[in-house]
C-alpha cells in the first residue's frame, strides 16, 4: 500500500519532536496504522538543531504545503490564531486531513474548522492540543462513550503546575521558574497564556465540548491564572493541610454548563494535590463508571508528539 504523505508545518518544540518521533518510530507506527507514514515536506521559517532534516524537502511557504497535491495530511504546529487558521482552512479546502496541537485555534475557531472539515469529509485530529501526552480526547470520546459526563476537573497547564511545584518544594521565585519552563519548551510563545490561565481555558473549552457534545465556547469560561499567587500563599496553604493547584473545572449546573479556570485549594491527601512538575491529570466523572483519573506529561516536545496522530 502507498505510504501516507505528511507535511509538517512548524519545526519548533512540538514540530521538531513530531518529526523525530515519526522518523525514529516509523516501523512501529506503520505496523499500527497499517500503512507507512512518510514525511513528504517540512515548512518552517527556521531549522531545528534537534532534527536531522537533511534529504527532506524544506520550504518556508506553509500555504504552498497546504495546497500541495502530493500531501495527504497537513500537520499544523505553527501555533497562534490567524496564520494557523488560514493554513488549516486551506488544507481542508484542498481535501486534506489535518492534525494540530493548537488548542488556541481549536478553542476559538474550532466550530468553523469542524464545519468545513465535515463538508469536505476530512478529519481534523487534535489529541495533542489537550494535556500533552495524555490521550484524554480519545478516553472521553471513545473510552467513556457509554457515559453521561457529570463533571471534569484537572491540572491542564504543565508550565503553571511546574511553577507552583518548584515554588512550594524549593522556595524558588516565580519568574525564575517561568524562565526555566520557557527554556525547557513547556511554555507558550507568549507565557502570559500559561500564567494567566488562558491556555488552560482553551483546553477546558475543548474538553467540555467533547464531554457534553456542546459547541466550543471559549468566551464563556471564567479565567484566572496563577500570577498573583505569592510564596506566602503557598506556605499558608501547606500549613493548613492544602495545596494550591491551578485547575480547569467544568460541570453541569441548573443554569447550564459551567467552565472555570482558577487556583484552587485542595487537601494534600488527594491524588490531584500530588500531581507535580510538568505533569497533568484530569479527573472525569461519568454516571456509569464513576470517577476516573488520567495522568501524564502535560507539555514538552516528545510527550506532545506522542499524541498527535490519535484520531
Ligand atoms: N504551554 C502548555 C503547557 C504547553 O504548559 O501546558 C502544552 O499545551
Amino acid at each position: 500500500m502507498k505510504p501516507v504523505k505528511v507535511g509538517i508545518c512548524g519545526l519548533g518544540t512540538v514540530g521538531g519532536g513530531t518529526f523525530n518521533v515519526l522518523i525514529r518510530n516509523a516501523d512501529e507506527i506503520a505496523r499500527r496504522a497499517g500503512r507507512s507514514i512518510e514525511v513528504a515536506a517540512i515548512a518552517s521559517r527556521r531549522e531545528n538543531s534537534a532534527c536531522d532534516t537533511s534529504g527532506f524537502t524544506f520550504t518556508n511557504d506553509v500555504m504552498a504545503l497546504a495546497r500541495d497535491p502530493d500531501i495527504d495530511i497537513v500537520v499544523e504546529l505553527i501555533g497562534g490564531y490567524e496564520v494557523a487558521r488560514e493554513l488549516v482552512m486551506t488544507a481542508i479546502e484542498h481535501g486534506k486531513h489535518v492534525v494540530t496541537a493548537n488548542k488556541a485555534l481549536i478553542a476559538v475557531h474550532g466550530n468553523e474548522i469542524f464545519a468545513a472539515a465535515n463538508e469536505k469529509n476530512v478529519v481534523v485530529a487534535f489529541e495533542a492540543a489537550v494535556a500533552g501526552g495524555i490521550p484524554i480526547i480519545k478516553a472521553i470520546r471513545e473510552g467513556l462513550a457509554a457515559n453521561k459526563i457529570n463533571w471534569l476537573a484537572g491540572i491542564i497547564n504543565g508550565t503553571g503546575n511546574f511553577i507552583m511545584t518548584e515554588m512550594r518544594e524549593k522556595g524558588r521565585a516565580f519568574n525564575d521558574v517561568l524562565a526555566e519552563a520557557q527554556a525547557l519548551g513547556y511554555a507558550e510563545a507568549d507565557p502570559t497564556f500559561d500564567v494567566e490561565g488562558i491556555d488552560a481555558a482553551h483546553k477546558l473549552t475543548i474538553l467540555a465540548s467533547i464531554a457534553y457534545g456542546i459547541p466550543l465556547q471559549f468566551d464563556k469560561s471564567y479565567t484566572e491564572g496563577i500570577s498573583k499567587i505569592t510564596p506566602e500563599d503557598v506556605q499558608y496553604a501547606e500549613e493548613l493541610g492544602y495545596r494550591i493547584k491551578h485547575l480547569g473545572i467544568s460541570r453541569h449546573t441548573e443554569q447550564g454548563i459551567e467552565l472555570r479556570v482558577h487556583p484552587t485549594l485542595i487537601p494534600k491527601s488527594t491524588l490531584l494535590a500530588n500531581v507535580n512538575g510538568v505533569m497533568n491529570a484530569i479527573l472525569v466523572s461519568g454516571d456509569a463508571v464513576g470517577q476516573t483519573l488520567y495522568y501524564g506529561p502535560g507539555a514538552g516536545a516528545e510527550p506532545t508528539a506522542s499524541a498527535w496522530w490519535l484520531i
